[in-house]
């Protein structure tokens, strides 16, 4: 009987080669060609929403003033992490974010959770200087941003094309985005609509100057809502580290 010899593809680079390759795309077929198969590989969440106009425009001046080479978005799923920043971060959780701002360098804390940690007030001061309320703090400031007026002329295009990439914003969403983007920031006009659209959104005079709306007041708006969205108590893990 014939044996197999492997000399022959030790002593022919090229067979060795091509032998490598054959026993390697097996590996990446049977690991990626599932990925294409499957419909999504994101968990279902309750409560995840498209970003509100507001939170949108937040979430540009977060990445034009570069704030993921600081911050992270994703807390992983080691204890440490879990007890210092709440429960960790789920792919469901930045599914609207496009790029995501998981980030790769944490100067600062990572903010996937940041929602609801400090009043308004509190964030208006520290983005304008952060030493005011950590002395410590290497952080820069940010004081022009409570003295721009937002820029509001691109909000129904942004909207439109972050409906191309899959968030599922409505036509009533694009219609209304000026309006809804007016409303959020002042919470005494007519609210209604933009709450039936985007539930649970947070109202208020962010920057805590009622005449005009800034870019301070759509990145609180953002930094208020970041892991809010998720209610926790249907998503707790059991004692073995599950979810149920
Ligand atoms: C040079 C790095 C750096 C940049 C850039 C930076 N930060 Fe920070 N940030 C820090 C550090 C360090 C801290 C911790 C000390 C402090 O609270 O100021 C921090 C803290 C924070 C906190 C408080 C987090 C917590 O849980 O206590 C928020 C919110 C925040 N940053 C938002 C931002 C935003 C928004 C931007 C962009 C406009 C930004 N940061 C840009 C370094 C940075």
């Amino acid at each position: 009987m014939a044996k197999f010899d492997h000399t022959r593809f030790e002593k022919s680079p090229f067979l060795f080669l091509i032998g490598i390759l054959l026993v390697v795309s097996i590996g990446g077929l049977v690991e990626i060609v599932p990925l294409f198969l499957i419909k999504s590989t994101i968990e279902k969440v309750d409560g995840m929403r498209p970003y509100t106009p507001l939170e949108l425009e937040g979430r540009q001046v977060y990445v034009r003033e570069g704030c993921y080479v600081c911050h992270s978005q994703m807390i992983r799923s080691l204890r440490s992490e879990v007890e210092r920043y709440g429960h960790y971060s789920l792919a469901a959780e930045s599914m609207y974010d496009h790029p995501f701002q998981w980030g790769s360098r944490r100067a600062g804390p990572d903010l996937a959770r940041v929602g609801g940690k400090y009043s308004d007030e509190w964030h208006a001061i520290h983005l304008g200087n952060p030493r005011e309320v950590v002395p410590e703090s290497i952080m820069p400031g940010y004081p022009f941003l409570g003295k721009k007026a937002l820029d509001t002329r691109e909000i129904t295009a942004r909207l439109k094309a972050s409906r191309i990439v899959g968030v599922p914003y409505s036509d009533e969403m694009v219609a209304a985005a000026l309006d809804d983007l007016a409303a959020q920031a002042n919470p005494d006009s007519d609210t209604e609509g933009l709450e039936a659209r985007y539930p649970g959104v947070i109202m208020r005079d962010f920057d805590g100057n009622p005449d005009v709306v800034t870019e301070l007041d759509a990145l609180i708006a953002y930094l208020q809502m970041l892991g809010t969205l998720v209610d926790f108590d249907l998503y707790r893990a059991d004692e073995d580290g599950n979810n149920r």
